[in-house]
């Protein structure tokens, strides 16, 4: 693993990695336990990758925990994964918080069962003012839901006369987004073989490079996150342009 650590540059890691973190309920199942099993490992994995993120001084972290498409799921195994959060997130706040870490989060938290709504309102207040880094956490969350969240938004203020028509252009529809003030995915991580965004950061994304690895989420450890940047930074992201005319290809779209 040393050696993977040594050949990252650390001037070129992504500024923003978002994690599809799948595969938790084969991981059990192949154990022969119930998926339930899977989620409450996938905790190990998220702290190592958290440790990652620190050790490669990486900014902006996104973690797609729930997806507004997960409702449709057995309601045990929902009311389990509720569960499991808002006790992590509990249970680890003063450790997300001493290491510097602000937390926010995208989706419809509002609609979440009111412990788990109330401990992440409570954790982001807390944490507001931390610097170190950001972690981003999905929570029923939808990219298409949110895309509509921010037309609807936008028309508001064209009827209201405080948004001209002519003048909707990129800028103004980001910052209508739930991540107005977080930089575009550089990197998005699918774990468990799955090659598929599952309605993620679909506007935010848009130049994301995009990495699938084999490894179950509850497996997934500090070594396959270096991995998984190791293999970005052999990329050459081109924005459009073509190869001569890329001087600092790390860098976002503008
Ligand atoms: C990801 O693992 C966790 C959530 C979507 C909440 P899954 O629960 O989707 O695990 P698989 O894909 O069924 O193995
Ligand atoms: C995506 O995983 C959502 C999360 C990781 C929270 P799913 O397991 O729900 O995705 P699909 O249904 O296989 O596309
Ligand atoms: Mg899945």
């Amino acid at each position: 693993m040393q050696t993977l650590l040594q050949n990252i540059h650390p001037d070129k890691v992504p500024k923003h990695v978002a994690i599809i973190m799948d595969g938790n309920g084969r991981w059990a199942q192949k154990k022969g336990l119930i998926r339930t099993f899977g989620h409450r490992n996938s905790m190990n994995s998220i702290k190592s990758t958290l440790e990652a993120c620190q050790e490669l001084n990486i900014p902006y972290i996104t973690l797609y925990a729930f997806s507004s498409e997960n409702w449709k799921r057995p309601e045990q195994e929902i009311s389990f994964l509720m569960d499991l959060l808002h006790k992590s997130l509990k249970q680890n706040l003063d450790k997300i918080h001493e290491n510097g870490i602000r937390l926010m989060a995208i989706g419809k938290t509002h609609n979440l069962p009111e412990k788990l709504s109330s401990q992440l309102e409570y954790s982001i207040e807390k944490t507001k003012k931390n610097q170190a880094a950001t972690l981003i956490l999905a929570l029923n969350y939808s990219a298409r839901h949110e895309i509509i969240r921010a037309t609807r938004s936008i028309a508001q203020k064209v009827t209201e006369g405080s948004i001209n028509l002519n003048d909707i252009n990129t800028k103004v529809f980001k910052d209508h987004l739930y991540t107005a003030e977080i930089p575009d995915v550089d990197l998005i991580i699918r774990t468990s073989g799955e090659q598929r965004i599952s309605n993620f950061l679909l506007w935010q994304a848009a130049y994301a490079e995009l990495y699938f690895t084999e490894v179950l989420w509850p497996d997934f450890r500090k070594k396959d996150f270096f991995e998984a940047i190791y293999n970005y930074q052999k990329r050459e992201r081109r924005f459009g342009k073509i190869e001569e005319q890329i001087q600092d290809q790390y860098s976002n779209l503008s």
